[in-house]
């Protein structure tokens, strides 16, 4: 007798499908093995079967049973297959019944000895498949059952163990579908907000163009400026997330195992803060089994490098690709894989080792060669890639101890959404979401110059050494501007204003 049974494995960001075949043969009385590219956790899922099922009061058969996991190029890996390799070994050797077809039917779940079901990674995009395959039923672990409801169209059975699911299938115990929960992505929750800082209005227009347009934004100044705390305040104002873009976002937590306990769906942008002694891997993704790093899990929010000097130079490197494609291709031995990394990269640096380099009060202690040699541990072409460079200078006593309130968030983060809004109309009909995705043939259709504006950035590109990609870049922040100052034609003063944030040679 042979049975089979639906089940999924998750590959980069995607799910494919997978078919458990057990079968019984004659041999050794209760051998048991799995084929078909198994890791070592899916190997070692013989033990937690074989326990699972007795433990629910059910006979492991006293037959050899053959587990084929099909296609069998696929590596297959992590404990996801329990549930599927249980039900199909149950079913092939009639120790259940089972009143239902199968065939529209998906498992996966992790089993704990005793039987009861574990979550697993990578529930959304296995969902997102199963509705692409029209699959109609999901049995998925308690813990995913939210996950997987986000995707429409889908019976989702939430298992809390495996005699629950059993009696399901025989139709003793008929289980419901889970029902869908409701999401709010505007309660999003502030820790630190624009209120709480005082003066630095220039820093602030500059958190407000970023969060508009999704720039990207250096910080420099001395120690205790504040960098820290205004790059924190960032989530405050960026807008709410959409349903497209928290679906997209919780697939890469799923598969990164970053999607906490009882969430079902990331609401609110992430705000990422890895420290320089992070690995490579850590910042940008990979591994023998590709994991989404750093920049893909800020996908959407912020990936704020404090302290940006301290990074050693190949891992900022390494940022150079993602920065300008918002994505990441990860090599491993079946071929190249893609994570999505549009983030906004919010940078702090002190602007030389003792801090205080160009302080009006404190004098600096570094010499020349420190401080150009500190200059060149970020390199060109990273700076070229950011849009607004921003000196934070320290906050005199005075207005630093002044009780009068600055605006607030909320009512920062109401002009910011109605630029995103702008946007959303513009490109409508186009893979962008923000004005910083623009191609450069995208750039001419959508900003377009007076005969005066071309003049000042003839002269600008002449005069500061511009690059090409810094000539679109400023297009990219003038239209920024103009959308928060709800004007449809650039003008000469957004051109200007955009001019002031590249770097001072
Ligand atoms: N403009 C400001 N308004 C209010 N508090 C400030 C301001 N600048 C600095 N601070 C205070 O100083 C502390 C140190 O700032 P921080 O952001 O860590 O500085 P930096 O990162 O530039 O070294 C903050 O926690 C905050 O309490
Ligand atoms: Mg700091």
């Amino acid at each position: 007798m042979s049975s089979k049974i639906l089940s999924a494995a998750v590959i980069g960001l995607e799910a494919e499908l997978i078919e458990v075949e057990a079968d019984t043969s004659s041999g050794p009385l209760g051998f048991f093995s799995i084929v078909g590219l198994p890791d070592t956790a899916v190997s070692e899922s013989r033990e937690r079967v074989r326990s699972a099922i007795k433990n629910s009061e059910l006979k492991f058969p006293k037959v050899k049973v053959t587990v084929n996991l099909a296609p069998a190029d696929l590596r297959k890996q992590g404990p996801s297959y329990d549930l599927p390799i249980a039900i199909s070994i149950l079913k092939a050797t009639n120790k259940i019944v089972v009143k239902q077809a199968l065939s529209e039917c998906l498992f996966v779940g992790e089993l704990a000895l005793d039987g009861q079901v574990r979550p697993v990674n990578g529930i959304l995009s296995i969902a997102l498949m199963a509705q692409k395959k029209k699959i109609k039923t999901l049995f998925v672990p308690v813990k995913n059952a939210g996950e997987a409801n986000l995707v429409k169209g889908l019976d989702v059975f939430a298992i809390n163990n495996l005699t629950e699911l059993v009696e399901h299938l025989e139709g003793k115990k008929i289980l419901k579908p889970a029902t869908p929960c409701e999401f709010d992505f505007s309660n999003v929750e502030i820790l630190f907000d624009m209120a709480h800082i005082k003066g630095q209005e220039h820093v602030k227009r500059a958190m407000e163009i970023a969060a508009a347009g999704a720039h990207n934004m250096l910080m420099s100044g001395p120690p205790g400026s504040g960098k820290t705390l205004i790059a924190r305040t960032m989530p405050s104002i960026l807008p709410d997330l959409t349903l497209e873009e928290a679906l997209e976002l919780t697939k890469i937590y799923s598969i990164a195992g970053q999607l906490p306990a009882d969430t079902a769906l990331v609401t609110s942008r992430p705000f990422r803060s890895p420290h320089h002694t992070a690995s490579g891997v850590a910042l940008v993704g990979g591994g023998t089994w590709p994991r989404p790093g750093e920049i893909s899990l800020a996908h959407r929010g912020v990936l704020f490098l404090d302290e940006f000097a301290e990074f050693p130079r190949q891992i900022l490197e390494n940022l150079r690709q993602p920065l300008e494609d918002g994505v990441i291709h990860v090599s491993r031995a079946a071929g190249n894989l893609n994570f999505p990394a549009k983030f906004i990269l919010i940078a702090a640096s002190n602007p030389c080792p003792c801090g205080f380099f160009g302080d009006n009060e404190k004098n600096c202690t570094c010499s020349q060669l420190q401080i150009s040699n500190y200059k060149k541990k970020i390199s060109g072409p990273i700076l070229d890639r950011i849009d607004l460079h921003i000196e934070v200078p320290r906050v005199k006593f005075d207005k630093l101890t002044s009780i009068s309130d600055s605006e607030n968030s909320q009512s920062i983060k109401k002009r910011i959404q109605q630029a995103r809004k702008i946007q959303q109309k513009r490109f409508a009909d186009l893979p962008f979401i923000t004005n910083s995705e623009m191609s450069s043939e995208i750039v001419k259709k959508f900003c377009q110059l007076d005969n005066v504006s071309v003049n000042l950035m003839r002269n600008a590109v002449e005069q500061m050494h511009l690059s090409a990609r810094a000539y679109f870049r400023i297009l990219k922040l003038a239209r920024t501007i103009a959308d928060l100052a709800g004007i449809e034609k650039i003008l000469t003063s957004h051109i200007a204003e955009a001019l002031q944030y590249r770097p001072k040679e």
